[in-house]
């Protein structure tokens, strides 16, 4: 893969996983469209997620990065971006505060549509047609109509990933997010959860702190950090053609970065060798994600790095397992060992959702928050043994109420997945199981920050 690089040479590679268009003249109408409008995030933005992914490398910061499995057009409402965004605030808080480290917050927002797929078409009575993909590419229902990709939907969730984007970045720097406002993070229906009175309780803690603290003289006024924080997007670089049409070259550096996002990451089904995923991620300078999971092989993945990090720059590359919670100790130590062995400065982050996944007896897909926890607690365990910094947490989530993961505080029953199972794709955290993993985290940060402080001294 040493030949030149080009925006579009990804087109020489197999590409898995795209949809086929019927009308190849409206296709390159939507891409020419895309090429005209503005990108969405500016390259000097995507440099400082790397700089500060290449401090959660070096032990110095831990990777936050949640939100939906998939976006849809359906859902969007800026209730839905709020409340995600607000739990990712709390999250953040939980996590500041117990592991004194900085938090780097990343959304699964902004552009998370499209989906790959076991098969390219879906049976039903009979009646055969093209798998959805995600709303960027078709239509769930399951109609010939439907399901036939349609290019100007890559427009429609441009559009939907601008508006999304200018929320967030609305929320993060307009006030929302101001740490004066921690106790009003806190959503209505939490009111029952024993971590939401935990949650209160620290809340409580941090208020004091900065009343203090103001009364020093430090204040949003004169410490601009306290009253806004950096909030970054990201998504699975999965439908080449949008991405092409949103590369462009950097003006400051004459370096070409994937513009639909700060952070692109490929999936399981598309980082074979040869893949066109890998063609295309390896010309851009954003921070890159690899989802890692048990068909993983050492040598590939480090075959993988060669190609898609030559130059070992810290973050970026994040590398994103997902093994299950019976699988993490026995698969991930290779792996470790053999980024360690060749010195890779890689953010480690677990992602203790997509190994996790079962068919519930009434049929819903889910996942039991005990083996979500199970794995976090796999993963910390495998780094504290290896040595390594367990770096972040990725997690399918939405500040929502719903019913889709069983288990937590406020126990989700298997009956009760019926009540509020509202996702497009993957089942999520609710806002109340998005805490209580927080808490969770937050304990194992602190436990990795004591046995720092014990070698150190
Ligand atoms: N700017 C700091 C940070 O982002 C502090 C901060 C402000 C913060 N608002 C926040 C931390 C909300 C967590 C959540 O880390
Ligand atoms: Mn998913």
């Amino acid at each position: 893969m040493a030949s030149r690089w080009s925006p579009e040479s990804w087109r020489a590679y197999e590409a898995r996983q795209m949809p086929t268009y019927p009308d190849a003249d409206a296709l390159q109408r939507a891409e020419r469209e895309l090429l005209s409008y503005p990108p969405l995030v500016f390259a000097g933005e995507a440099r400082a997620l790397k700089a500060e992914l290449g401090k959660v490398a070096a032990g110095e910061a831990f990777l936050l990065q949640g939100g939906d499995c998939a976006e849809s057009f359906a859902e969007f409402h800026p209730n839905n971006i709020r409340d995600t965004f607000r739990v990712l605030l709390q999250m953040a808080v939980v996590l500041t505060y117990a592991s004194k480290l900085p938090i780097v917050k990343v959304g699964r927002m902004a552009g998370q549509f499209a989906k790959p797929r076991s098969t390219d078409t879906e049976e039903q009575g009979g009646v055969s047609l093209p798998s959805y993909r995600g709303d960027n590419v078709n239509d769930i229902a399951f109609t010939a109509e439907s399901r036939t990709p349609d290019p100007q939907r890559m427009v429609r969730g441009y559009n939907q990933s601008a508006a999304t984007l200018n929320l967030l970045r609305a929320f993060a720097q307009g006030g929302y997010a101001n740490l004066h406002q921690v106790h009003r993070w806190t959503l209505d229906f939490m009111g029952r959860s024993p971590w939401a009175e935990r949650y209160q309780a620290l809340a409580d803690r941090i208020g004091e702190a900065l009343d203090f603290m103001a009364a020093c003289g430090i204040n949003p006024e004169t410490v601009p950090q306290l009253k806004a924080t950096a909030f970054y997007t990201s998504h699975e670089a999965l439908l080449l053609a949008y991405e092409q049409a949103l590369t462009r070259e950097d003006s400051l550096t004459g370096n070409w970065y994937g513009l639909s996002a700060h952070m692109l990451w490929i999936g399981d089904r598309t980082r074979f060798e040869g893949s066109a995923h890998v063609e295309y991620l390896r010309g851009i300078g954003n921070p890159i994600g690899i989802k890692c999971g048990p068909s993983l092989e050492p040598d590939v993945l480090l075959r993988m790095l060669d190609t898609l990090d030559p130059a070992r720059e810290p973050g970026r590359i994040t590398l994103i397992t997902r093994y299950g919670h019976d699988k993490i100790e026995k698969h991930l130590p290779d792996l470790v060992r053999a980024v360690k062995r060749e010195g890779r400065p890689v953010v480690w982050s677990c992602d203790p959702m997509h190994g996790n996944v079962i068919k519930a007896a009434n049929g819903f897909k889910t996942r039991p928050f005990e083996r979500i926890l199970a794995e976090v607690r796999g993963f910390f365990a495998v780094h504290r043994a290896e040595g390594t910094h367990g770096g972040g947490i990725h997690a399918e989530m939405t500040g929502q109420n719903v019913t889709e993961c069983t288990g937590g505080a406020v126990a989700i029953t298997d009956e009760g997945l019926a009540d509020r199972y509202h996702t497009q794709c993957d089942p999520r955290l609710n806002a109340g199981q998005s805490i209580e993993l927080a808490f969770l985290l937050a304990e194992m940060l602190n436990q990795e920050m004591k046995e720092r402080e014990k070698a150190a001294a």
